[in-house]
């Protein structure tokens, strides 16, 4: 996999579309224009190998076509990736809808959205990520059936952050087992960063089983009702990088895991919700090994909130939901089998899996 730095430079070096689809074998873009309602969007299909490409609608200002078109050939490939190690039936895609959805979201322009997605016929789900909710894919809904993330009257799985912050915990045990051999999180010190939906939930999870947990939160309303709740311990900003602790969980932005904290980091574990942890694989995967912490791959951890979605394709019930999200446990594991038997960084070995079952089952899907 390329690295987003990379990226980056290669797709403004060539312009053209065809080429840049080329780079990762995307297979098929759809370009969205409509005058009346204002849309403008892209719906990128990376690979449908293991099943149609599932991935949510992202509303963005991008500050030139180009960049949301690198936005979403990335993201798409992303989704191929976390669909494939976590072992679904799914392929990778994802859209972008360019535009302040403050300023430019309505019924009128989401239902016509949905339109398009219709047009792809199913080859294409969506779902809701940044700047989307519920609401809007009730409205997407309205249009095409090819749409997840729909609230639970309408059949639709609900808040997510539960199975996901299950995951969490379960690749956390996981983790423990690997390092400590044992999956007992009991009286180890585990810092989570960021109490929103899956923090709070992965707080629950580690305080029942009797982990001693310290939370950060910008929020501090929030800092002060989860840590009276959950009795949790409480530090401030940054500082957590210079705790005593066995995992660090971050459950809030991307990228924490860059170069100051890895130089004050003494913790065993990175193990959180939060989408692209090492601000850069190349570089940070690397680093994370040499020091001998051992780095759950994010969107191998963070699975449950793809599994709760997957699972509204076939008449969602909660309860299998989350039974679905307990393979994460086994999953991490055979990562981590896989970087300690090739020598290579925990992403590396995720990238690799999720390689390998796309090309075993595309062999099996060509027999009739
Ligand atoms: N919700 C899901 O099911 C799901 C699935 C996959 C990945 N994720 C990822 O997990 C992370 C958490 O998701 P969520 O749904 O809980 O989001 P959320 O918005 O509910 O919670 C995020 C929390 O982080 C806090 N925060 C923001 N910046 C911070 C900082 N610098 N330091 C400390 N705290 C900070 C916010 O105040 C908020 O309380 C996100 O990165 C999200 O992309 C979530």
């Amino acid at each position: 996999m390329l690295n987003v730095k990379e990226e980056k430079k290669t797709a403004t070096s060539d312009v053209s579309v065809i080429a840049q689809m080329l780079q990762h074998n995307h297979e098929q873009v759809l370009f969205c224009n409509d005058k009346d309602t204002g849309l403008k969007a892209i719906i990128a299909i990376h690979n449908t190998t293991l099943g149609p490409a599932l991935g949510g609608t992202r509303m963005w200002n991008y500050a030139t076509e180009a960049e949301a078109f690198n936005d979403v050939l990335r993201l798409s490939r992303g989704m191929t990736y976390k669909a494939a190690a976590s072992g679904l039936n799914l392929g990778g895609g994802k859209a972008v809808i360019i535009g302040d959805s403050t300023k430019i979201k309505n019924e009128a322009l989401l239902r016509r959205f949905g339109k398009f997605v219709n047009s792809l016929g199913g080859k294409y789900i969506t779902a809701e990520d940044v700047a989307m909710n519920s609401k809007d894919m009730e409205y997407i809904h309205m249009e095409t059936k090819h749409v997840t993330g729909l609230p639970e009257l309408l059949g639709g799985g609900g808040d997510p952050s539960p199975v996901t912050a299950y995951g969490v915990y379960l690749s956390m045990k996981a983790s423990a087992k690997e390092r400590w051999g044992s999956d007992s999180l009991k009286g180890k010190k585990v810092v989570v960063q960021g109490v929103g939906h899956v923090g709070e939930n992965l707080v629950k999870h580690l305080t029942e089983e009797g982990a001693k947990v310290t939370i950060t939160d910008i929020n501090q309303d929030r800092v002060k009702a989860i840590a009276k709740q959950y009795n949790t311990e409480v530090t401030d900003g940054d500082k957590l990088f210079d705790l005593d602790m066995d995992v660090y969980a971050p459950c809030a932005l991307g990228a924490t895991v860059n170069d100051n904290a890895l130089s004050r980091l003494k913790c065993t574990i990175i193990c959180g919700a939060a989408n692209n942890q090492l601000a850069d694989e190349t570089v940070h995967g690397e680093i994370v090994m040499k020091k001998g912490i051992l780095y759950a791959p994010d969107f191998v951890v963070n699975a449950g909130g793809l599994i709760n979605v997957y699972n509204e394709l076939h008449g969602y019930n909660r309860e299998r939901a989350m039974k679905q999200a307990e393979s994460i446990y086994d999953t991490v594991a055979k990562v981590y089998q896989i970087a300690k038997s090739e020598n290579i960084p925990t992403y590396i070995a995720a990238n690799r899996m999720a390689e390998q079952r796309i090309a075993a089952i595309g062999k099996v899907k060509l027999s009739f």
